[in-house]
């Protein structure tokens, strides 16, 4: 890995950040599902930003999925991950993941979720995959509205899982 970006911040977004998170995410078609202004602007308050000198060069969010079963806590999916590619390998990717696994492990969620393209980065942090099947129902909100696949099941975006440690979250 090159440099470390270790000292650019990483922040809660602000309404006025949503036009640079569209950019952002729209700037990987192949990987990432393109999120409307509209959806962004009313999950602001689920994004953190990374900023470098004034513009938005790194994005994380996520979603709590329906939960059928009254004994479980939901499930949250981490989504619209997001590095500038000049940036990329450095360490920001892993910073912006991490600080939102943090902020959701508070909610004490079941189990925290990714669909990616990328499974080798998820693993590094502590994802493993599992089978999409288990989670269907959970995923039916995201799918239902893809325009990229016809069935979640054929998709090749890989499920993964990462448990949090209860003990950990503060
Ligand atoms: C995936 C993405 C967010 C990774 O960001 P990044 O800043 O390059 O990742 P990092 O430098 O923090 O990498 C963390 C670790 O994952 C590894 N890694 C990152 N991308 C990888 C890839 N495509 N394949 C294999 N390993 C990868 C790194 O080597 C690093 O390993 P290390 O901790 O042993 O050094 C970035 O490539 C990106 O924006 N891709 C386009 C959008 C996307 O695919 N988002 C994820 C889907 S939700």
């Amino acid at each position: 890995m090159s440099t470390p970006l270790d000292d650019i911040p990483i922040r809660k977004a602000r309404f006025g950040d949503a036009r640079a998170i569209f950019q952002r995410i729209k700037a990987h078609p192949e990987e990432l599902v393109p999120r409307p202004l509209s959806d962004i602007m009313l999950n602001i308050d689920r994004f953190l930003v990374a900023e470098l000198d004034g513009e938005i060069v790194g994005t994380a969010s996520w979603a709590v999925l329906p939960e059928l079963d009254p004994d479980k806590n939901p499930s949250i999916e981490i989504q619209s991950v997001s590095v500038r590619k000049d940036l990329q390998t450095r360490g920001l990717g892993r910073r912006l993941v991490e600080a939102a696994m943090k902020r959701v492990a508070e909610f004490r969620p079941h189990q925290i979720i990714v669909l990616t393209f990328t499974p080798p980065f998820f693993a590094k942090l502590g994802f493993t995959p599992i089978s999409k099947e288990t989670i269907l129902y959970k995923l039916y909100k995201g799918c239902m509205n893809c325009a990229k696949y016809d069935n979640p099941l054929t998709c090749p975006e890989v499920a993964m899982a990462y448990t949090p440690d209860p003990g950990a979250a503060s």
